[in-house]
């Protein structure tokens, strides 16, 4: 049976390319994950998802699950996979940073969280415990440690005090998992999570928390909350310096195409963000050329396809004066067709990433793309 995750080539620096392999498919690294909240990548379609944006792995919403469908609906489908028709792997978040960023009202404790529903009101209490019991419900392959996400800015008692708590979270996570296992025959596996805010001294501490679990992968949480990009590019490089070399490394909610391309240079392998799709609904397109506002007046009568570059079928057969029309006119399909080309180019991106990790230049090629990606068109 294939490891994990094994690397398939190091380069000079800190970026690496690998496979991860799951009972729903392997994963080529580096990779970004489409987030798909409530068992939907906004106004994606699953075959679009798989056959033209190529992804290979999606996200999916402890917090937004357990409140709508609710478990039982869930594991009546069987899991999330057939619930939702999609046969590739699945990563679930752990649903502490959904209720701090959603909910109308929460109360934390050690014990854990209790939140006020954003769709109807109602009250629930998520535990580390219920966390974990919620994603074996769900089911997929790869599942989150139940975690505090500090804001940015955060003083610094509050920071080490959250991150304690997380780290004491953990353990309760690993237990719980220990004892009770999958539901649906194929195996999950679960990631904890370094935090420690923007201190260099509690992320050390986290990180060497988080490395002596041994579980089979790792993620860094706590970061992409409103810091300058040089902090979070300096926390990133600190924790990957601590973090096992052997195993998956995930940065959690990152981000712009410039973002993703220097995460990999610091020894990221897999991200996820609402970016692609969220700011595709906004007119916002990211191509290889820089990023795009579909609603500009500039777009109004230029005929040539959407991107000369894109890999996608929509680049090809739609113009930018008609997408332009389509987001004027407040079309549905507009934010369908960014939405698609958004997905495709992150997917390319990640893709042509490992290219490079392979041929032994990523970082002359990331230094020399970085700059042209975030030119305004
Ligand atoms: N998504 C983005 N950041 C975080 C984080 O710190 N924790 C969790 N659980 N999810 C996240």
């Amino acid at each position: 049976m294939s490891p994990f995750f094994k690397i398939n080539k190091t380069s000079t620096g800190k970026a690496r390319a690998g496979t991860i392999s799951t009972d729903h498919g392997t994963i080529q690294t580096p990779i970004f994950m489409p987030v798909g909240t409530v068992a939907s990548v906004k106004t994606v379609h699953q075959h679009e998802l798989k056959e033209d944006i190529k992804a290979q792995i999606i996200l999916g919403n402890t917090y937004h699950l357990y409140l709508r469908p609710k478990m039982e609906i869930m594991q009546q489908a069987g899991g999330l996979h057939k619930f939702m028709n999609w046969d590739l792997p699945i990563l679930t978040d752990s649903g502490g940073y959904q209720v701090f960023s959603l909910s109308a009202s929460r109360k934390m404790s050690e014990e854990g969280v209790k939140f006020k529903s954003h769709i109807d009101g109602s009250y629930h209490f998520i535990s580390p415990e219920k966390s974990m019991e919620i994603q074996r419900q769900i089911g997929g392959d790869i599942f989150m440690a139940f975690d505090e996400c500090t804001p940015y800015p955060c003083e610094y008692n509050l920071a080490k005090t959250s991150m304690e708590m997380t780290h004491r979270w953990l353990k309760r996570c690993i237990d719980w998992t220990n004892e009770n296992q999958e539901i649906y025959g194929h195996q999950q596996r679960l990631f904890p999570i370094v935090q420690g805010s923007t201190y260099s001294d509690l992320r050390k501490i986290s990180a060497e928390f988080i490395s002596e679990q041994n579980a089979e992968g790792n993620a860094i949480g706590g970061l992409s909350v409103g810091e300058p990009e040089e902090e979070m590019y300096r926390i990133t490089n600190e924790v990957t310096d601590i973090l096992p070399k052997d195993k998956p490394r995930y940065l959690m909610g990152v981000g712009t195409p410039w973002n993703i391309l220097e995460s990999i240079g610091l020894g990221i392998d897999m991200m996820d963000c609402v970016m692609p799709t969220r700011n595709a609904r906004n007119a916002m397109l990211f191509t290889w050329n820089g990023v795009m506002n579909m609603k500009n007046e500039k777009w109004k009568n230029d005929f040539s396809p959407l991107d000369e570059f894109g890999t996608s079928y929509v680049d090809r057969e739609y113009s930018k004066a008609y997408v332009r029309h389509l987001f004027v006119s407040k079309e549905y399909l507009a934010k369908q067709i960014a939405s698609i080309h958004n997905l495709a180019f992150y997917l390319d991106l990640v893709k042509v990433a490992r290219e490079h990790i392979f041929a032994g230049d990523f970082y002359e090629w990331k230094d020399s793309v970085v700059p042209v990606l975030k030119q305004r068109l």
